[in-house]
């Protein structure tokens, strides 16, 4: 039997505050979010401590906002959706507590959210893809390949063994001495030498599903110290602002990221030659020439790639509602014990 529910997410499991209201009769009602980019730029990554911070000053109005917008009571939400893991512990924690207390004042239930399963499930908030179909998840922290059978139903095929892809990105752009976060600077960049394959850096192979891009990394700043643009002693890149190197390093670095993703796609497609359709979602799916990449890649083996536009491919309380939602329709809540988890 379907039930009627009003679902209020949060998520604050690392660098954004956002909540959101997904309704069983209307959808998604409202998503709003703060990030705190600016908070950590000039640190080249996130601050823990920082971003606890500010989840505390701005999970009240965040939720606010979300429930105005969505035009939603707070005492008519019947299930508060909270990611729960993986994320930073003190930035869990605050979303949990909150989220937690509030439930508990207006006798709603409560849901504790996988992130990645968040992320896993991002491109229905806009489209239908068939199941089962494959899902690379690329995020900052995260980077996985998953088989999805249906709504709440995945398992794990492969994940990297070290840095994630969109790591590769912000650490070679910390290399290229650009900001955080590294991927649309680099993409910027790349774009404006045609995406050519220039310095050809060595792609990781023969880890079955699983990615690793530590070694690219590594590549890249060997590299980058041949041609003379970077200086050990001191950890700084010395190439000019202007420099075409830097273009070129982004450029390579597309290509191979590409490569390294359509591998893992194609093994999965063959080997499991039922999976009807590709998800490609998570921070790094917001890259156009990656997406582009792929969807022709995807094509040519006769499936369809579904990504969501690139508001919900970075961390987003609209795909924990989503997730909330289906799983309160499966009866699946958890009691006031809920912890943060990993
Ligand atoms: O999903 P997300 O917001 O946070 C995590 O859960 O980690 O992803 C953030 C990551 C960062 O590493 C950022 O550099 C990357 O997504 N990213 C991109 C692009 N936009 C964001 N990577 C490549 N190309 C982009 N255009
Ligand atoms: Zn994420």
């Amino acid at each position: 039997m379907r039930t009627e529910h009003i679902i209020l997410a949060i998520e604050t499991s690392c660098d954004e505050t956002a909540a959101a209201v997904f309704t069983t009769a209307d959808g998604l009602r409202s998503h709003i979010f703060f990030s705190q980019t600016a908070l950590h730029q000039s640190y080249g990554g996130v601050v823990p401590e920082i971003a606890s911070r500010s989840h505390i000053e701005k999970i009240r109005p965040v939720i606010d906002s979300a429930l105005t917008e969505a035009k939603i009571r707070l005492q008519d939400v019947t299930a508060v959706a909270i990611t729960n893991r993986p994320g930073l512990p003190g930035s869990l924690l605050t979303g949990l507590c909150f989220g937690k207390s509030l439930a508990y004042a207006i006798n709603a239930r409560i849901i504790g959210i996988d992130h990645l399963e968040g992320h896993a499930f991002s491109s229905f908030l806009e489209h239908t893809p068939p199941f089962p179909h494959l899902c690379l998840t690329a995020s900052g922290g995260h980077t996985a390949l998953y088989r999805i059978d249906d709504y709440g139903i995945w398992s794990v095929l492969g994940r990297t063994q070290d840095d994630a892809a969109g790591e590769a990105f912000d650490k070679t752009a910390k290399l290229l001495d650009l900001p955080y976060p590294g991927g649309p600077v680099l993409e910027k960049l790349a774009a404006s030498v045609g995406f050519v394959d220039f310095y050809r850096y060595p792609r990781t192979k023969n880890l079955g599903y699983d990615f690793s891009f530590s070694g690219l990394k590594t590549a890249i700043l060997y590299d980058l110290i041949e041609r003379g643009g970077y200086d050990s002693a001191t950890k700084r890149c010395t190439l000019p602002a202007d420099s075409p190197i830097k273009a070129e390093i982004a450029s390579s670095l597309h290509c191979a990221v590409a490569d390294i993703f359509e591998q893992r796609i194609e093994r999965a497609l063959v080997e499991q030659p039922d999976l009807k359709a590709v998800t490609f979602v998570g921070g790094v799916a917001c890259n156009q020439y990656l997406k582009n990449r792929l969807r022709a890649f995807v094509e040519k083996r006769g499936r369809s790639l579904y990504s969501p536009s690139p508001l919900f491919c970075t961390d987003n309380a609209a795909m924990i509602a989503f997730v909330g939602h289906y799983k309160a329709q499966q009866n699946k809540f958890d009691d006031f014990t809920l912890d943060i988890g990993r």
